[in-house]
């Protein structure tokens, strides 16, 4: 028996793994970690099984080594690790304050990479470590250019953490989702700037979603792309030029071209 933890677990699909990792019968306990602690106890209430709160603000410097301390305390045996907290903001990068963008690379690539550092000693046999990127890791994506090169450090990273890891019985799977039905919009939205990015072909359920990425991580992939829209749009991305892919975003959204 060992811990999962979830990151980001206050909200959207961290809510759908804690859900779904609680149904796992090896699982004892579930470490939920985000800043509002309030949406985890009352996520605790839910569940059948114990769920442990902790308020991390993970776009803060010292987060990771505080996480690292809290491990050399516990030395839980983790059978997940999921780095699910993340956010985007959709406007021009000039529309962002500089703590708005730091803290975008802080919390998706930083905090991520110091987890998943932190977690290696205490992985049990078997372990999987689930990192949330994108389908917006595919591309270069303007007007969102910080959040899908975010995106596509966190799957170049753990498609290679997943090959370090395999001979250790260990996996590390990129989970890529195309749009999903989340609270993470409300917050992509929160900007001084004018509303950017408004057409989304697909909106996908997000316990699906994570259903297909727990699926995937054990089968030890290194990736998972749920949906046939996503699959396809992934296919054609590696087809054509990243400057067409470009051009045709922009388009799509009514965004200005040169
Ligand atoms: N929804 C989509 O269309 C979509 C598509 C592809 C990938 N993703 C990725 O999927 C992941 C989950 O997103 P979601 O759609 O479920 O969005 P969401 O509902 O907005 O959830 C984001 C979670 O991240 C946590 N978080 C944000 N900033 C944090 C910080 N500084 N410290 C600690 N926790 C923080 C939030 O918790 P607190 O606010 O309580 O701290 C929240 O629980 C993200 O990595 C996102 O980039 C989303």
């Amino acid at each position: 028996m060992g811990i999962a933890i979830v990151t980001g677990a206050s909200s959207g699909m961290g809510v759908s793994y804690v859900r779904a990792l609680a149904q796992e019968a090896g699982v004892e306990e579930i470490w939920a970690l985000a800043r509002r602690e309030e949406a985890l106890l009352a996520l605790q209430a839910q569940l059948a099984k114990p769920l442990r709160s902790i308020r991390l603000d993970l776009s803060e410097p010292d987060a990771p080594s505080r996480f690292q301390a809290l491990l050399e305390r516990e030395r839980p045996k983790i059978d997940y690790l999921v780095n699910n907290a993340g956010f985007g903001k959709f406007c021009g990068l000039g529309e962002l304050t500089m703590e708005q963008a730091l803290s975008m690379v802080d919390v998706n690539c930083r905090a991520l990479t110091g987890l998943c550092l932190a977690a290696l000693p205490y992985l049990s046999a078997g372990a999987r470590i689930v990192n949330m990127a994108s389908a917006a890791s595919f591309q270069p994506l303007p007007y969102m250019e910080l959040y899908a090169a975010s995106k596509a450090f966190v799957r170049s990273f753990t498609r290679g953490l997943n090959r370090e890891l395999r001979p250790l019985g260990a996996t590390a799977t990129a989970v890529c989702p195309y749009w999903v039905r989340t609270p993470f919009f409300q917050v992509a939205h929160a900007h001084e700037g004018a509303a950017r990015i408004t057409k989304y072909e697909v909106l996908y359920d997000p316990d699906r979603v994570v259903a297909q990425a727990l699926r995937d991580a054990k089968r030890g992939r290194d990736m998972s792309v749920y949906g046939l829209w996503n699959k396809t749009q992934h296919l054609l991305v590696k087809l054509l030029p990243q400057s067409l892919v470009m051009e045709l975003w922009l388009r799509r959204q009514g965004l200005p071209r040169a």
